[in-house]
């Protein structure tokens, strides 16, 4: 077939062509690989006369060009021609996808489990809805008892079908009023009526205090309870895992102070204090963000702790002769605060994107 020929049944075909289906057959008919028309022409050159190749060659090739062309501009039209018909536009620029991702407090909480569960501490959790002797009594704060002040407390209303609920074993007759958890330290009573010592636990979990709020109080925030109980847990080895524990978190630069304080439920009592050393010695092992700083002179207050007090021991079935541990409750917030330097604990929950699209 002359080129010529093959150049306007090409054409002819091209125009026809009602979908790409048909367009990549034409494709097949006239450059495929083994028998396309052109495609042929092509491969007899190397057996034609010099004269004729030189003829042929050119002719050939420059089809083989503009059927190329042809056939890009044809499948243009019928892409965009098939996409009018079924409602999309395929030529439109893609949308961008947005993607969620973890609120500071859950980045932090996550890395302080990691930290713990590196020291072979368990994760537990318990109910935020607790009664009166676990979150009071069992831990040595009777009622009129002044310690109570320094939790204020939600209380929850019995409604006229419920019965105040008696739930202790030990003392089957105690009725116990409703609240929600002022701290996580009700799961130390909770664990240790379940469970025999050695043990190491951390709890995680939301608080509540009915006080008034500011830059660094809320009503609701979180805690990280910790419990260790064994024949010899003693305040050194407290003292190991608490500067193990802000070494990871922070920097191993981290300076550390415990202040002696009361809790009826530990003796002796104390509260740490971390202070921050200067940012540019700082390194960290969380590569989510760069440290903060905090103010670098001042101590900030971070937990309470203590040896679990022989009292609270005794009330759970543990002889205090043989096993003793300690306890500690830090605050969630106030260290997420002082890891990505925020100035008020009310931006966690104040859903506002600029803040938390930060993280
Ligand atoms: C307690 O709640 C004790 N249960 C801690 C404890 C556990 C002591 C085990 C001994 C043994 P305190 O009320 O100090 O303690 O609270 C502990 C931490 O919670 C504080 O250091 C602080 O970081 C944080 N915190 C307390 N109140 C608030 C609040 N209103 N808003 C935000 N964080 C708070």
């Amino acid at each position: 077939m002359e080129i010529s020929e093959i150049k306007n049944l090409f054409f002819q075909e091209t125009k026809e062509a009602q979908d790409v289906k048909a367009l990549e057959n034409i494709r097949i008919k006239y450059l495929g690989r083994r028998d396309g028309l052109l495609t042929k022409v092509l491969r007899s050159l190397k057996d034609l006369p010099i004269e004729e190749k030189k003829r042929v060659g050119p002719a050939a090739n420059g089809l083989r060009q503009e059927i190329e062309e042809r056939l890009g501009l044809r499948l243009k039209e019928l892409t965009k021609e098939s996409s009018r018909i079924s409602g999309i536009d395929l030529t439109m620029p893609g949308k961008k996808v947005k993607f969620g991702h973890l609120h500071p407090l859950t980045l932090i909480e996550n890395r302080i489990k990691e930290i713990f569960l590196g020291m072979n501490f368990s994760v537990v959790e318990g109910p935020e809805i607790e009664t009166e002797h676990y979150n009071f009594d069992a831990l040595n704060i009777p009622e009129n008892h002044p310690a109570r002040d320094m939790w204020d407390t939600f209380w929850l209303k019995l409604t006229n079908d419920q019965q105040p609920i008696t739930n202790n074993s030990r003392e089957p007759l105690v009725v116990s009023r409703e609240l929600l958890r002022t701290h996580t330290s009700p799961m130390q009573i909770r664990y240790m009526e379940k469970r025999q010592p050695p043990f190491q636990i951390i709890v995680p979990g939301r608080v509540f205090r009915f006080e008034a709020t500011d830059a660094s109080h809320e009503i609701n925030f979180h805690q990280v309870e910790g419990l260790m109980i064994g024949e010899d847990v003693n305040l050194a080895n407290f003292k190991y895992v608490i500067e193990q524990f802000f070494h990871r978190l922070f920097s191993p630069h981290v300076q550390i102070r415990f202040r002696p304080s009361y809790f009826p439920f530990v003796e002796p009592g104390l509260e740490v204090d971390i202070k921050l050393t200067d940012n540019k010695q700082q390194t960290t092992n969380d590569s989510h963000k760069p440290l903060a700083a905090g103010n670098k002179s001042e101590w900030l207050e971070v937990m309470g702790a203590g040896m679990v007090h022989p009292k609270v021991l005794g009330g759970v079935g543990y002889n205090p002769k043989y096993v003793q541990g300690f306890a500690f409750g830090l605050g969630l917030e106030r260290l997420a605060m002082i890891k990505y330097k925020i100035p008020d604990i009310r931006l966690f929950y104040s859903g506002d994107l600029r803040f938390i699209n930060q993280f």
